[in-house]
């Protein structure tokens, strides 16, 4: 009780916290305070991508936190490097800037389209064109670029340079690409939006778009990246190869992170000077981070995320309450025929399961290496709830 009245006396009050305080987790099943155990279909919102504390992910992190933790980015280090690497190996992409979240890898990435479209085209083309029901992030400048009109409250005054146009309508694409935009952003699969997937023929035509007009397709890959969508960013199932790609969630294995990657026609917009972190690219968060990226970046590792996404979809089919099934690979959105997504949350969660939501779905993130007992027990508790 106490670790409650503290948490509401003295942390802001911006969260609205389900009701459990979290103590300890072990793969995907975390425990309370008082012992109570709960699957989790959550991952800390696409966070823990192998779980709660994975042994080798903990054992880099715990050797690097007693090695070297930070340095500033004015040093080189062996774990930033060897993360780099591997990264842009993986992607095919050139290289990385590290920073702390989504969306400040998103704040690199629209300051790396108005570079490159200033220092080509001059001042005047610097719009970004966003999608609408899209989401970017928190920060000023990421909460404009979000094409939702509720985050536009409050804040003011925003950045300006941002025009949105309907996700999946390439006339309306079309229709605000005037001479001052400089790029289109769009997450594959929309998340927090409804867990939304673009169609691919849609995300083809943007990247031919961008080609034709030297624009830059930025793909925020904050929630699909690393992994979650079966395979390692989920652009690769609609065969795009975007000019920037933004990670942040999955890579990290819990620690803070975010990633703006640069293809070849990127790499060198940002010079010295240009961008920088205090914390981006800390030697313990890197360190850990490359565990998850060794592993799921295994081919069979990817095959089972795609494997365990048909088997939820599978499990879920007959469920009369279920009314439609969306996403890719293990981030799915459930459509409820009558019950509220937020009150079956909360009721899932007393029946020992963590789910999310987003907007008026049920969001399932589930950790990638979760158990196939784990998933059974949460797909059961699921099914259970939903059915009364
Ligand atoms: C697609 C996308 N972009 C950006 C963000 C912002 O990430 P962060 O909360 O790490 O700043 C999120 C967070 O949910 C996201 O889903």
């Amino acid at each position: 009780m106490k670790i409650k009245e503290l948490d509401q006396k003295y942390i802001v009050n911006s969260y609205k916290r389900f009701d459990a305080v979290l103590t300890e987790g072990k793969n995907a099943t975390a425990k309370d305070e008082e012992g109570h155990s709960y699957i989790d279909f959550t991952s800390g919102i696409g966070v823990n991508s192998l779980g709660f504390c994975d042994p080798e992910w903990v054992a880099a992190v715990q050797k690097q936190a007693a090695t070297l933790q930070h340095t500033s980015n004015l040093y080189y280090t062996q774990p930033d490097a060897l993360l780099a690497e591997k990264l842009m190996q993986v992607t095919g992409l050139a290289r990385v800037f590290f920073a702390n979240s989504g969306a400040e890898a998103n704040e690199g990435a629209i300051k790396v389209a108005r570079k490159y479209s200033v220092d080509r085209y001059g001042a005047a083309r610097t719009t970004i064109l966003s999608l609408v029901n899209s989401f970017h992030g928190r920060t000023v400048a990421t909460l404009e670029a979000t094409g939702q009109d509720v985050f536009h409250k409050n804040f003011f005054p925003f950045t300006h340079g941002f025009v949105y146009a309907k996700a999946n309508d390439l006339d309306d694409v079309k229709a605000k690409l005037d001479d001052t935009v400089c790029a289109i952003m769009m997450e594959p699969v929309q998340g927090e939006g409804g867990v939304c997937p673009l169609d691919a023929s849609f995300v083809q035509e943007l990247a031919a778009l961008c080609k034709e007009r030297d624009l830059l397709l930025i793909a925020d890959e904050v929630q699909t990246g690393v992994g979650r969508t079966g395979t390692f960013l989920a652009c690769e199932q609609f065969d795009v190869q975007p000019d920037v790609v933004t990670l942040a969630q999955g890579l990290g294995g819990g620690l803070p992170n975010g990633e703006e990657c640069c293809s070849e026609k990127t790499k060198e917009v940002f010079g010295y000077g240009d961008h920088g972190s205090t914390f981006g690219g800390n030697p313990v968060v890197c360190a850990g981070a490359k565990v998850c990226v060794d592993r799921i970046s295994d081919p069979a590792f990817l095959a089972s995320v795609q494997e365990k996404g048909d088997y939820i979809r599978k499990v879920l089919a007959d469920v009369p309450e279920i009314e439609s099934i969306t996403g890719m690979g293990m981030m799915l959105g459930l459509k409820l025929r009558t019950k509220v997504s937020g009150e079956a949350a909360a009721a899932c969660l007393k029946q020992g399961l963590m789910v999310l939501t987003a907007k008026e779905k049920v969001r399932l993130l589930p950790p990638l290496n979760i158990s196939k007992e784990e998933l059974d027990a949460g797909l059961a508790i699921l099914k259970q709830v939903l059915s009364e």
